[in-house]
């Protein structure tokens, strides 16, 4: 059946400005990162890209090697753009990015300009789209002038294949190199995306500073810890989870006692609150106005029903701040 979306999604959703920008994004984006490549299931992966744009979520996160295979999950997404949202295109948002390994050889990895104009032409291939919306570095590249890989971003611009670009992983000191370079090039870094989340905190250490004062926006990934800040790990390791799954990036290890023990307390703090810890979680990064948008994933159509009621409450008492505080500390 031909799918038609909510008349209501742009009710349900808030949008804040990408920095000085003019663009606004959704206050909850969904990244494609797991759950959407070669060795997912169609129908689970569609229903949950329709149950996000029906909920005002317009814009939809890639990179160049996200599958598994990589590669696979901008061509399931260009696949379902044919059949779902070709309509739509204008409302949409979408990104990807290069930066890390895609091919053998010299020219498939890290901050070229070789790399970066090659790989984005084989992402609008696989999603077939003639440009996207925002491009990003992922990751900063110590080999390459800085000014190499931002003259890329610069070029992808003019030459129509981005709208706007950003960057990622950026540690404070290469973020301000990397954002005056787009501003003398006369292409405005539009978006920084820096992993943070209530067990991550650098960005606090002068990035988000830096980006408000420079007028650039802020979508924090992986703000649900990879699942680890959700009522999941509480009992063990689900073997249907992204640590118990071969293909994840959340490794068991990584799912420590320690952890588990804070994670406890902070699901007590969220039923307080009357949220669930998915939704505590993500309400304490939208809380700064600093943060554009929550870039999260979803393995199945509930959890984005969850995480997605976050918005119902962003506003937390020093009391509890404190007490998330105590807990991490
Ligand atoms: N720029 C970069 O270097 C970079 C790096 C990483 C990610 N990203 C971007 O950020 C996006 C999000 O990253 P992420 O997937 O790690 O984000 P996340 O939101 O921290 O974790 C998502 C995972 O948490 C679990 N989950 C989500 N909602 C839940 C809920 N309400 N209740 C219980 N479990 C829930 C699911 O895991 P299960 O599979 O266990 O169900 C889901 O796949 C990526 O898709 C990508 O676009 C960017």
């Amino acid at each position: 059946m031909t799918y038609q979306p909510d008349p209501e999604r742009y009710q349900q959703m808030e949008y804040r400005r990408c920095g000085r920008s003019g663009l606004k994004l959704p206050a909850v984006s969904l990244g494609l990162w797991h759950n959407f490549g070669g060795v997912d299931q169609f129908e689970n992966y569609r229903a949950i890209l329709r149950l996000a744009f029906d909920r005002g979520i317009t814009h939809f996160d890639l990179a160049n090697n996200y599958g598994p295979p990589p590669g696979s999950a901008e061509e399931n997404f260009g696949h379902l753009l044919k059949k779902d949202f070709a309509p739509y295109r204008h409302e949409l948002i979408i990104s990807t990015k290069a930066g890390y390994h895609m091919w053998p050889g010299p020219y498939g990895d890290w901050g070229s300009k070789k790399y970066l104009m090659s790989s984005l032409d084989q992402s609008l291939k696989r999603m077939g789209l003639e440009y996207v919306d925002i491009f990003y570095h992922h990751r900063p590249d110590a080999d390459t002038p800085l000014e190499e890989t931002m003259a890329a971003l610069d070029l992808i611009v003019r030459q129509g294949k981005a709208l706007y670009v950003g960057i990622s992983n950026y540690k404070p000191l290469e973020a301000a190199k990397a954002v005056s370079i787009l501003k003398e090039l006369g292409t405005p870094c539009l978006i920084h995306q820096p992993r943070y989340s209530l067990f991550e905190r650098w960005v606090e250490d002068g990035l988000l500073d830096l980006l408000e004062k420079e007028g650039v926006g802020c979508i924090p990934f992986s703000p649900l810890a990879q699942g680890m800040l959700t009522s999941k790990y509480l009992e063990g390791i689900p073997a249907d989870s992204r640590a118990a799954k071969e293909t994840g990036y959340l490794r068991r290890d990584q799912v420590t006692e320690e952890k588990v023990r804070k994670v406890k307390q902070l699901n007590s703090l969220a039923q307080e609150r009357g949220q669930t810890l998915a939704q505590m979680a993500l309400s304490w990064v939208l809380k700064d106005p600093r943060i554009t948008s929550v870039l999260i994933g979803a393995s199945r159509t509930e959890q984005l029903q969850d995480s997605l009621q976050c918005l119902e409450n962003l506003h937390f008492e020093p009391e509890e701040l404190e007490l998330i505080e105590m807990v991490l500390r």
